[in-house]
């Protein structure tokens, strides 16, 4: 019998996320068409991160990704899932300088890629901002802890909520965020007793990506749990594979093949009658 859950046509809606409590929510990142194909029937919510700058780009922080970026990563996903809620990250510099830049930067993502959400960092002081796109019809997810967009300020991806001051802080941005209408709020990297407060102390669900089991959902990067970013591997990650290790042995093993000469057979070749030799494959003729 197989484990996979069936694929309901009718796609969940922030409403469904913005529920607290119960089953935890599983959200997960995608960047592409293949890999939110892969995910769709198994997850909540699908995160279009930022992130992708440096697990698919290979650049050292989020930082120089663009709308642009968002937007055609966004789409992609977007146009391969069915059953999952899509949620797209605001870049750095597209939503910080005022409210209305935000929203005209969470409308062009909106309108161009068919997301339900946009996702933005910040606490307290994008509070403004959440309730000025909320009010005109943008859902928000908000993002405190450790914001990666600010890792210049932070000094590194550091964990967050280590002094009473700081932890103050992080607890003050959760109740900021929710209190300003983001239905959903990403915890990252934050002391695990901070986050479990939070969970506590705000009326809508947490979603813990380095935070705490108690959260009402947990989120980690695709690349990150199936091994294709092998750079480094973040404490709070847990590898369910190994694909970037799986790619290479693939890829070696094509590399001796063509080198011996053990690669293309005729199976593999076109022939005048129209019929590849040997094996027969249903897309190619
Ligand atoms: O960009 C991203 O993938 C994220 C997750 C780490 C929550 O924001």
């Amino acid at each position: 019998m197989s484990t996979v859950p069936q694929t309901p046509t009718k796609r969940l809606t922030v409403r469904d996320l913005a529920r607290k409590g119960g089953t935890p929510q599983v959200w997960l990142t995608a960047y592409s068409a293949p890999t939110a194909r892969a995910l769709d029937a198994h997850v909540d919510a699908i995160l279009v991160g930022d992130s992708m700058g440096m697990t698919f780009y290979g650049m050292e922080s989020t930082l120089a990704v663009t709308l642009d970026m968002m937007v055609a990563h966004g789409g992609a996903v977007v146009r391969a899932s069915r059953r999952a809620c899509v949620v797209v990250d605001l870049p750095f510099a597209t939503y910080q300088s005022s409210p209305a830049e935000a929203f005209k930067s969470a409308a062009r993502i909106m309108a161009e890629t068919g997301c339900a959400a946009v996702k933005l960092e910040g606490g307290v002081e994008m509070a403004e901002t959440i309730a000025f796109l909320v009010t005109r019809g943008i859902p928000v997810v908000g993002h405190v802890g450790l914001t990666p967009q600010s890792v210049n300020t932070f000094g590194g991806f550091r964990t967050q909520g280590r002094s009473s001051a700081e932890a103050k802080k992080v607890m003050d941005d959760a109740k900021a965020v929710a209190k300003a209408g983001a239905f959903a709020i990403v915890i990252e990297k934050t002391l695990e007793p901070l986050s479990r407060a939070i969970t506590k102390a705000v009326p809508v669900p947490t979603i813990g990506i380095g935070a705490s089991p108690a959260c009402d959902g947990q989120v980690l990067v695709l690349d990150d749990l199936t091994g294709l970013f092998d750079l480094f591997l973040p404490k709070f990650v847990k590898r369910y594979a190994e694909l970037g290790r799986e790619m290479n042995k693939a890829v070696a093993a094509y590399a001796a093949d063509v080198r011996a000469g053990k690669f293309p057979t005729m199976e593999h070749c076109f022939t005048a009658d129209g019929a590849a030799k040997g094996k027969k494959s249903k897309t190619t003729k």
